[in-house]
């Protein structure tokens, strides 16, 4: 029998493909390593990834078990359970967003699948799309899949990586139809200003542009407040918001997000749930709204947690003073400044873990911006990040 793993010679992919392999997919080399290293029993810290090592709140799974058991297995409504679209437009004005009901809420797989449906449906071939860069490293899949061409603009690490709105303004030519960002950023944590948003603003209000923000990190800053652009003045109509229940609650494999938008958009995003994933399981939808109507203690709780750890890795890192991590304001990661030590991220992430076993992550592939930076993770275990900053601290002593 002919063997699966050889295509036919004779048979072509979709163009498409080659932008679905952006040049950020081989940065998860080390993690993918790290995480199948420690999977064969190695001793390897994994400081790569944003995956709370925390156990989703009980009470969020026990209603998924809940519904589970009162047979919610059968196919769902494309555009999410009106209980939970509803908790999400709730949530989306006690944010500070504008009015908004159901109607303007679609509930996705994850941020992610939000991400990939926002550039579908509002970008096509020849189109621009402005993205402020360091971005996170799916972006640029996501949004080169729909042929956009994607226009980075850099934020300077010297300011600690804030917006630069006159290089924003620059950006913009009339093939531009978005602007892409998260706030808070991954992998900097930085949070923009209510000024540094009625910046990004007026740019797309006098360009006519989109404005995709996703915030994903919004309920997890430390100190610094976060506002939605959403909730400026005239913004709604062209404001597209991102969030999901992954990170604020612990539930990364849960795969629920949403996209808060204006309602035309949610119907064509409706459109092509239809086609691709035809709706999400009712139980985990249950669980989802769960989180968001009845778990505050435990975001706060979880907040408290992220802002511990982040206080143990920088003080965890003093001892190396050729590292210069940058405190973020908010989120899982740090990224850290690692030009001092001669080596460039991609080398410094590869030997890391080739010599300590920690991974991290090069921050070049977040964009140019982080060229020289490491992202790293304090999702983990405090003892584990006690360990892995032990072990990145001899290792920039012992190599440089
Ligand atoms: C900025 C940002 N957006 C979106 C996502 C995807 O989140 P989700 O798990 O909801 O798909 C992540 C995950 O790390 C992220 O960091």
């Amino acid at each position: 029998m002919a063997a699966m793993d050889q295509r036919a010679p004779s048979l072509r992919f979709a163009s498409r493909v080659e932008g679905l392999a952006g040049e950020a997919t081989s940065v998860w080399d080390v993690h993918i390593a790290a995480v199948s290293a420690r999977a064969a029993g190695k001793d390897v810290i994994v400081m790569s990834v944003g995956d709370p090592d925390f156990a989703t709140p009980e009470p969020i799974v026990d209603s998924a078990i809940a519904a589970l058991r009162a047979g919610d297995t059968h196919y769902t409504g494309i555009h999410g359970r009106a209980a939970l679209r509803k908790a999400i437009a709730e949530a989306s004005m006690r944010a500070g967003g504008p009015e908004v009901g159901p109607e303007n809420v679609i509930v996705t797989a994850g941020a992610q699948n939000a991400l990939f449906s926002a550039a579908m449906c509002l970008l096509s071939p020849g189109d621009e799309v402005v993205v402020l860069d360091p971005m996170y490293v799916t972006y640029e899949a996501a949004l080169q899949a729909s042929g956009a061409k994607i226009v980075r603009v850099a934020c300077d690490p010297g300011t600690g990586f804030r917006p630069d709105l006159a290089a924003l303004k620059k950006a913009v030519t009339p093939r531009s139809r978005a602007i892409f960002y998260a706030n808070p950023n991954n992998p900097t944590g930085t949070v923009f200003t209510r000024d540094e948003l009625r910046g990004i603003a007026d740019v797309a209000k006098s360009h006519d542009l989109w404005v995709v923000s996703d915030e994903v990190y919004a309920d997890l800053t430390f100190g610094a407040e976060h506002h939605a652009i959403a909730g400026l003045p005239a913004m709604a109509g062209r404001t597209v918001t991102i969030g999901s229940v992954s990170k604020s609650y612990a539930m990364t494999g849960w795969r629920c997000g949403w996209m808060v938008a204006p309602q035309d958009l949610v119907e064509h995003v409706h459109n092509l749930a239809l086609c691709m994933n035809y709706g999400l399981p009712g139980f985990i939808q249950e669980a989802a709204r769960h989180a968001i109507v009845e778990s505050a203690e435990a975001v706060a709780e979880m907040r408290a947690i992220y802002r511990r750890r982040r206080d143990l890795v920088l003080a965890g890192l003093k001892p190396a003073a050729t590292l210069k991590p940058m405190p973020p304001e908010a989120g899982m990661f740090f990224v850290v400044d690692i030009r001092d030590t001669g080596m460039s991220a991609a080398t410094f992430s590869s030997e890391l873990f080739r010599q300590k076993g920690v991974s991290v992550l090069d921050a070049e592939a977040f964009g140019a911006a982080t060229k020289g930076f490491v992202r790293i993770s304090f999702a983990a275990a405090d003892a584990e990040l006690e360990e892995g900053c032990r072990r990145i601290c001899a290792f920039v002593a012992e190599n440089t």
